[in-house]
Parts: structure tokens; sequence; C-alpha cells
């Protein structure tokens, strides 16, 4: 579907092929304000329809009400709920609750639910839109760089679920559904408000992507990240905007060959590059990590990892390790619990995903591969690496 919709020279589009149902994630300053016109394109504001907007807690009134009052202006009906974002909040109570407000409001079948906010709101909005009424449109509207450049764009959406009482119970995404977006927003003036600390990492997806975009159209991404990092950090929005096309550009071109993460030879699962490790250690209590926090450690035991296997050159390690630093991203850790502990919480995610335990690693001049159950001598290599 094209979104048409309005377009001002300094906006972006990335157009992303799956089958059935192509979008565009349009990249821009300002955007919100003119979600109603993008719905008007889409067909999705009809004389009397009903939009639904589900939105972060956390997001300044102004930006709520910028999306809401554009949406009105396009002469549809608004209902709203807000989401407070964090995992615990990807859960069956909190779809139950949003399934809840979506029929109280009798939101039909053909109208538009928009996912204002990050990953978490993204998510969980994105599974209520995939299940209610078999399927309703979703408007992406990300509101961290994380979710601008990662969690917003190929259609992966869903919730955590415990499967007991235990810490090893709870399990991330494990309930959820293959669903684009009509259309993603990303309106870069959104993330003024946020936090340093989410800001920065959102930077480490960015530098995941730099590592394997090669394959994927951009083989100096990791290069044009390095050397703009003062200014991505100090969010300027012109950066920004370019950060975020070329980031989605190398989503949309993974996402376009194996949009259901199907493909042997890598596909998506070159994505998780720098989260066997990040996953082992990002829901370790005590350890307070944030999601970009666990990938850049990820990323730099992989990448230690690789060196030590002859895969990537020597030198490569060092690259990463200073392009992480200037990003404010941690690459060592106190604190790590016994190699044994987390080679277990790695098996566990092995068991997850099938049987077989996928190590991606980088292999430097923005390529990465897919290596299939390394020994537990290489994998400690890693976690050797980013042990302080
Ligand atoms: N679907 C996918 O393909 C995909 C990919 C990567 C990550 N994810 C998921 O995304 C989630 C993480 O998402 P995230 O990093 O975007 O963070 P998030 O949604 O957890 O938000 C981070 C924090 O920032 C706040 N926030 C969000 N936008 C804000 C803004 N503009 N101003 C002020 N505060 C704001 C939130 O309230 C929250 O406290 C995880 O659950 C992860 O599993 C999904």
């Amino acid at each position: 579907m094209s979104s048409g919709g309005p377009q001002r020279p300094t906006d972006r589009t990335v157009r992303v092929e799956v089958p059935g149902q192509p979008y565009e994630v349009r990249i821009g300053s300002g955007l919100l304000s003119q979600l109603g016109e993008f719905l008007n394109s889409l067909g999705l504001a009809r004389p009397g329809s009903h939009a639904f907007i589900a939105y972060d807690s956390r997001l300044p009134d102004a930006t709520v009400a910028a999306a809401r009052q554009s949406v009105e202006s396009a002469g549809l009906r608004v209902s709203s709920a807000f989401v407070v974002a964090d995992e615990a909040s990807k859960s069956i109570s909190a779809l139950e609750a949003l399934l809840v407000r979506l029929a109280q409001s009798r939101h039909e079948r053909r109208e538009p639910l928009i996912a204002l906010g990050g990953g978490i709101v993204g998510d969980l909005a994105g599974f209520a839109a995939a299940i209610y009424r078999r399927g309703v449109p979703v408007i992406q509207c990300p509101t961290t760089l994380l979710s601008m450049v990662d969690a917003s764009v190929g259609g992966k959406t869903g919730i955590n679920f415990a499967i007991g009482p235990g810490e090893s119970d709870f399990l991330k995404n494990l309930i959820g559904a293959f669903h684009q977006p009509a259309l993603v927003l990303a309106d870069v003036s959104t993330v003024a408000s946020l936090p340093d600390r989410q800001f920065r990492s959102g930077i480490a997806e960015c530098i995941k992507h730099g590592l394997l975009s090669a394959d994927f159209g951009d083989p100096d991404l990791l290069g044009w990240t390095t050397s703009h990092m003062e200014t991505i950090v100090a969010r300027d929005a012109a950066t920004l905007i370019e950060l975020i096309h070329r980031n989605v550009a190398v989503k949309a071109a993974v996402v376009k060959g194996d949009e259901r993460e199907l493909s042997p030879a890598g596909g998506r699962a070159l994505l998780n590059l720098g989260h066997s490790f990040g996953h082992a250690i990002e829901t370790l209590p005590g350890l307070d990590l944030l999601h970009g926090e666990a990938v850049a450690l990820g990323l730099m035991a992989a990448t230690t990892c690789s060196a030590a296997m002859n895969r990537c050159p020597k030198a490569l390690p060092d690259e990463v390790k200073a392009v992480l630093t200037k990003a404010g991203l941690p690459t060592q850790l106190q604190g790590l619990p016994p190699d044994d502990q987390l080679l277990a919480r790695m098996a566990h995610d092995k068991k997850v995903e099938g049987g077989s335990l996928r190590l991606i690693l980088p292999l430097g001049t923005g390529r990465s591969m897919v290596v299939r159950d390394p020994s537990a001598a290489q994998i400690q290599v890693g976690w050797a690496a980013i042990r302080a």
C-alpha cells in the first residue's frame, strides 16, 4: 500500500517490500501533526470512522496531543489508552486490557490502531492489532531511536509470557504474530524528550546494523555512524533523519528477503547479532541493563569470539569497542555470573529457538554470518571479553 501522503523536502521514505502488503516508513521532523493526512491518503479516514491511539504514558502531553488533534482534524472519532512502558506491560493482562478498550470503543475491522511509543507500546499494540477482529491496520509511530531504526519495522509483534514462577520461566516475546504495519511514521522531533540512556541504547542497534549492512545495500553504514557520532548524540534532526533512513533501509532489505525468519543462510536471523549474548544478561536482576546496553555488550562479545575464531580481522574488536564507547555504551560489565550460568542461560535460549544455538559473528567490512553450535570454549572467549 502506498501512503501517498504529505511529503516535505527533508522527509525520507523507505518502502518495505513484503509480499501482500508493502508499506512505507516515512522519516521526518513534525510528522505526527500530519498523521491525519497520512490516514486519509491510506483510505483510513472515512467519514465517521474511528481511530484508536495506544500511547506511552511517559510521552509529553504535547506529543500525544499532536497525534490526536491531527487525527481528529481528519474527521475521525478518536479513543485512546495509555500503556506504562515496562516489560511487565508486554503481558496477557495488559493485552486483555487493551482489547477490552478497543471493543468498548466499538473499534471496527478496517479502522486504524495507532501505536505511539517505543518498542513496548509497538509490540503490545501491534499484537492487539494482529488479533482484534482477526486483524486491524496498525500505524506504528515510534518515539524511541531503537523503535525507529528497528522495532517498528518488520512486523514482529508480541508479548512476554511466564511459564512458571522462576526467573528463567519468564520468556521474552514468546507469544506474538507477524503483523506488518500499514505505515510507519518516524517523527524525529519526538526523541527530544527521550532520556539520554534510552537514546544511547538505540544507537547500539544502529552499530549492529553497521556490522551486517554490506550485504543489504549499505557497505559504509558503520563508518558513517562512527564519523557522525557527535551529531547523532546531540540529536541533530538532519543527522537523525539520515541515520534512521539508512538503518531502516538495511532492516527493510533484510526483512524483504526473509519476512518470517525462515532463511537457513542467515537472513533475518542476522539481526540477532549480539543478541545471543545480550539476551542472556538483559533480564538478570542486579545488572540493570537496557535492551540496547545488553546488545552493545553482546556485540563486543560476539566480535571478540569472531576474532578468536579467525573469522574477522584482529583489529575489529577494538574498532567496535571504540564506536560503542563513542556512543556512551558499555563494553564491559562488573557482576556477571560465572560462565557456566551464562552458558546455561544461552542454552535456555537455544531450546526456545529450536534446538540449535545460532551465534552471529561479524566478519568485518560490514558483513556477518551465522555459526551453528559453537563450542563452550569459543563462547567463553566472548564472556571473558566483557567481564570487568
Ligand atoms: N518487534 C521488534 O522487531 C522489536 C525489535 C527490537 C526490540 N523490540 C522490543 O522493544 C522493546 C524496547 O523498546 P524501546 O527500546 O523502544 O523502549 P521502550 O518502549 O521500553 O521505552 C523506553 C522508555 O522510554 C520511554 N519513552 C518512550 N518514548 C519516549 C519519548 N519520546 N520521550 C520520553 N520517554 C519516552 C518509555 O516510557 C520507557 O520508559 C523491548 O520490549 C523489545 O523486546 C521489538
